[in-house]
């Protein structure tokens, strides 16, 4: 059984206390539900893997309380500093290199030599990061290639009895995961997400690299990642008689993205209705939705859910 605990002080302590002893805590951040873990415990992230089914070959995010505990384990750079200085507590990761004697397992990193790090948005991550003092990997709280978990229910419907306990906080604001940006060389948009890309050309005053959409760059990418059980058909007009519709905007449906046209009260719904679509068990039309700001990450996502499933 996993411990279903409340997001007030004793909560709070208590999973920082199991995160501390190397068992596993789902957390509630601003994006999606994270399977954490402490990222210098080998044995802890190994369990991360057995867990979510997951394909070793995928490295995890570390999330850190804040940017000198990020910089213990990254070569932090001027670039680094800007990016986190404008989106840090928030939806965006960065991927630096690792430093000498960095202290994290080589199961977070998939044997890279580089790391992906985050400070969250969300005062209960960051409450049980500052309460732990330890960087912790989490990748989202689903078993391997199925949709993210934005409430605790969903965690509990992939994960009950695997890990130790979920910390309740209800919804999760944003919706979909953060923004990856690789700092290796010259910025790279490696996943879509939280953050823009106009958001980040804005602040770096100069234009990001984006891959091309169907390229998959982020190692691990699989391109069925966050599959529904059901088929997806995308840039849908209207339903065919024998499938359920995700609606949004004009195009209704049995559930609506957002009835505005609202990209970000889409993102914060996207996995939630996919979760309530599915289980009708019939497949899934989905309304077209415009491919600016948020509409990136949330089109990256649908398109991984509609790819033929491996597996
Ligand atoms: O919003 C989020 O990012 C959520 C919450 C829990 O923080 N986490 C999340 O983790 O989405 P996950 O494991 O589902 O996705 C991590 C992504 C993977 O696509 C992985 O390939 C990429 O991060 N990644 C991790 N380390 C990397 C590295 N060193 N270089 C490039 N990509 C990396
Ligand atoms: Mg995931």
């Amino acid at each position: 059984m996993t411990d279903r605990l409340t997001s007030d002080t004793f909560g709070i302590d208590r999973a920082a206390t199991l995160l501390r002893e190397g068992a596993l805590v789902a957390l509630p951040t601003e994006t999606v539900y994270g399977l954490g873990a402490d990222a210098r415990n080998s044995d802890a992230v190994a369990n991360i893997y057995a867990a979510k089914g997951r394909p070793s070959f995928n490295p995890l995010i570390v999330h850190v309380s804040d940017i000198e505990m990020a910089r213990r384990f990254v070569v932090w750079s001027d670039t680094a500093q800007t990016l986190a200085d404008a989106f840090w507590p928030g939806a965006l990761t960065l991927v630096l290199p690792l430093k000498p004697d960095h202290g994290i397992s080589s199961l977070v990193t998939a044997g890279l030599t580089t790391l992906a790090v985050r400070m969250p948005d969300h005062p209960v991550a960051l409450a049980v990061l500052s309460r732990a003092g330890i960087p912790i990997a989490a990748p989202s709280a689903n078993l391997s290639g199925r949709i993210s978990p934005t409430t605790a229910n969903h965690v509990l419907n992939d994960l009950d009895g695997k890990i130790a306990a979920v910390l309740d906080n209800g919804p999760c604001p944003v919706g979909v995961e953060s923004t990856i940006v690789g700092l290796i060389e010259t910025p790279t948009l490696l996943r879509p997400g939280g953050v823009t890309q106009e958001d980040l050309e804005t602040v770096l005053k100069h234009s990001v690299e984006a891959p091309e959409p169907d390229t998959i760059t982020a190692p691990g990418q699989l391109a069925s990642h966050y599959a529904p059980t059901a088929q997806v058909r995308l840039n849908a007009a209207q339903a065919e008689e024998h499938e359920v519709m995700l609606g949004f905007g004009e195009i209704g449906g049995d559930l609506n993205l957002s009835e505005t046209s609202d990209l970000i009260e889409a993102a914060s719904n996207l996995f939630d209705h996919l979760h309530k679509l599915d289980e009708t068990q019939q497949p899934i039309a989905v309304a077209p939705i415009p491919n600016t700001g948020l509409g990136q990450a949330i089109n990256d996502r649908l398109k991984r859910a509609a790819a033929p499933k491996n597996g």
